[in-house]
Formats: structure tokens, sequence, C-alpha cells
């Protein structure tokens, strides 16, 4: 027997009219002056001063530092740190899907431990809790507003860090699945199928538990049952809140039970190329669990029954096709090679999978013939 841990962020408001209650809460905690880390396009969308004006009729001061990209960068944590000390701003909200958490985390972790954010790579480097940090989410998703995982890509290596740290848990998440109606289909499939891929990872690790299992498994049935229609109708209610759902607990079971290859292997896909981080793991994850078959065929078995039964289009099916039938069902482009995805590159990606901390708990451990062997399958049309 061993022990497990269990992590929980502290406080999380889900549904919609969320963004309303988390705000006044925010009030209540006496800050008085928010750093919104955001991007660009929620700063257009008009999202971004929406929370500031909220913020305002609460009497606590905002400034917007929208320079997170879509894969965050050392960079923009040091742009985000610097505009935090000049602006006097006492704590952090960051505002959008996974880049912003992932940046916000970095900058409230280093505003408080000192450094720089490339001392944090690896397991638990920190000293001291963050910033207090909210994390407002608007994708469905990441669920990095309620995780202990930053990812922030290191542009001098083009290697994407993974920083997985008790400090950087939020102090509060808020999903309003209002805000994710605004979320274009290409991007409702790309978060949707990363949530499937945290269930999946989390489901056949090494260090799953009965908890994490749990939570998994409801995971694979709300998104089987719903994403297909969040992502023909942006507007369904019902779609978005249980997307909204699927993927926080998809969440609370990586953030337990940590992930595995395909994660590991689309990190560096993702710090390569800038390439999206969800269409990254819905190309390698059916490649992966093939691979993974040999140990955890019963655990992808059950996933792939729980597929099935929640969505017509997959009935039927074993696992490994039915996941290959939703990423066409939701218009996941069809190859690495699509997009732009070089097979001379493959060994220095895979040499770089070996190495993130993602792949530690994949059930079956492999060597760089292994890794490569997998992006060479997810080279051609699935
Ligand atoms: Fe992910």
């Amino acid at each position: 027997m061993t022990v497990s841990q269990f992590f929980m962020p502290t406080r999380n408001l889900i549904g919609a009219g969320a963004l309303d209650q988390g705000l006044a809460e925010v009030a209540r905690l006496g800050f008085k002056k928010a750093l919104i880390v955001t991007d660009k396009p929620l700063v257009s969308l008009g999202v971004a001063q929406q929370v500031v004006d909220k913020l305002a009729a609460q009497n606590v001061d905002a400034v917007v530092f929208d320079g997170v990209q879509p894969n965050p960068t050392v960079g923009n944590v040091n742009a985000g740190l610097a505009l935090l000390k000049e602006s006097g701003a006492d704590f952090v909200i960051s505002l959008g899907g996974g880049s912003p958490h992932d940046a916000a985390k970095g900058i409230a972790l280093v505003a408080a431990n000192g450094g720089k954010i490339e001392d944090y790579e690896g397991l638990d480097k920190s000293a001291k809790p963050q910033l207090t940090l909210v994390a407002i989410n608007t994708t469905a998703g990441t669920a990095s507003e309620m995780t202990r995982f930053t990812i922030i890509t290191d542009e001098s290596r083009h290697v994407k860090m993974a920083i997985v740290d008790k400090h950087v848990t939020p102090t509060l998440s808020v999903n309003d699945s209002e805000l994710m109606e605004g979320m274009p289909a290409a991007l409702t499939a790309a978060t949707g199928m990363d949530a499937l891929t945290h269930a999946v990872e989390a489901y056949v690790s090494t260090i799953a538990t009965p908890i994490t299992d749990a939570c998994a498994l409801k995971a694979v049935e709300l998104i089987a049952a719903w994403l297909p229609t969040a992502v023909k109708e942006p507007g369904n209610k019902q779609a978005r809140e249980q997307m909204a759902y699927a993927q926080f607990l998809a969440g609370m079971a990586f953030n337990n039970a940590s992930l595995g290859y395909v994660h590991a292997m689309a990190h560096q896909l993702g710090g390569f190329y800038d390439l999206p981080h969800g269409v990254c793991n819905a190309l390698l994850l059916p490649h992966v669990e093939a691979y993974n078959m040999s140990k955890a065929a019963d655990r992808l078995n059950q996933v792939g029954a729980v597929l099935a039964a929640n969505n017509p289009d997959l009935a039927g099916l074993e696992v490994i096709d039915a996941i290959k039938k939703l990423a066409d069902l939701v218009g996941i482009p069809k190859s690495l090679q699509e997009l732009g995805v070089k097979r001379e590159d493959f060994t220095t990606l895979a040499k770089n999978a070996l190495k993130d901390v993602c792949g530690l708990t994949n059930p079956v451990q492999g060597g760089l013939d292994d890794i490569i062997g997998i992006f060479e399958a997810a080279y051609g049309p699935r």
C-alpha cells in the first residue's frame, strides 16, 4: 500500500452567473488593486473591460496586462512581473483559458518567491505560497484555473517547462459557463479534447486512486455527451455548463493522478512549433493509448465503454476508434503533418518529451525509439 495525496483548490464557483459572485468575493478579500493577466482576444471582445468595470463597482482598482501569448513564455511572465511592480497591484486575476492562467501563476509565484520562473521547473521547487490569484476561466478546458500545473515556454530553448507546484494553485477559481459561449468552434474542440486527454491520462496513470478514477470517468461521460453539441451550438447553455463541469472533473483527476506521454509529447510540439495544446493532445491521444494497451487494456476498455454509451455516434466502437471518431466529429485536424510538424525533428522532440515530468506516470515507460514511433504514427492521417 502507498499513501496517496489529494490536492484541492481553496474555493471554486461553477455555473452561469459565477463571474458576479466571484468578483463580489474578490472585494471581500480586502485587496486594493488587481493585475489582470489576459490576452488580446479577450481585450478585443470587451471581456477584460467588463471585469475592470465590475471590480471598480466594488472599489477595487485594476491594471490590465494583455501580453500573454497562446503558449505563454518566460518573456510574458517577466513582462507581467514588471507591470505588477510598477503598478503597485497587490493581487493577481487571470482571465481567459490556460495561457493567461499559466502566465499568471508564473507571475504570482515569482512575485512571492523571488528569482526567475526557470528556477521553479520541476516538482515543488518554491518555498512560499504565491501572491493571491483569482482565476476566471473562459474555456473548457485546460483546468489550469484549479490545478497546481503551470506550463511556460522557454523561448531560448524552444522547450515547454512543466512547473508542478502546490503553491501555484489559485486561491479562487471562477467557471462562468456564460463566458464560454463566446468560444469559437475550433477552440471549443481543442480545449474539450484537452479535457478528454486529462481524464484518460489520469485514469490510466500509475498513481490513479478511487477518487481520481471517479472524476476521470464522469468527465469522459460528460465530454462524450456534450462536446460535439458545444462545438456545433456555441450558445447552447446546457452544453457549455456540462463542459465546464467536465473539464473541472478532469482537472481534479489529473491534478492528483498526473498525466502521461500525451502531455509529455504535446508539450514539445507546442514549445517547438507554437501549436495549440489541445490539438496536439487530440492527435497524439489515440496513438499513445494504443501504445499503452499492453499495460492498461482493462482501464482503456472501460473508457471506451463510457464513450460508446454516452454518444450514439460512438456506439459500438473500441476505445481507440472512439477517440478518433470524437476528434473527427469536432473537427480536429487529421495529422501532425497537416500542422507543419517535421519528421527530422522527432528525435529532438522525443528526447525532450522523456525529460517532461508529466511522462513519469504513463503506464508503459518507454525509450527514445518508442516515443519517436508514436510521433511517426501521429504524423500521417488518423
Ligand atoms: Fe492539457
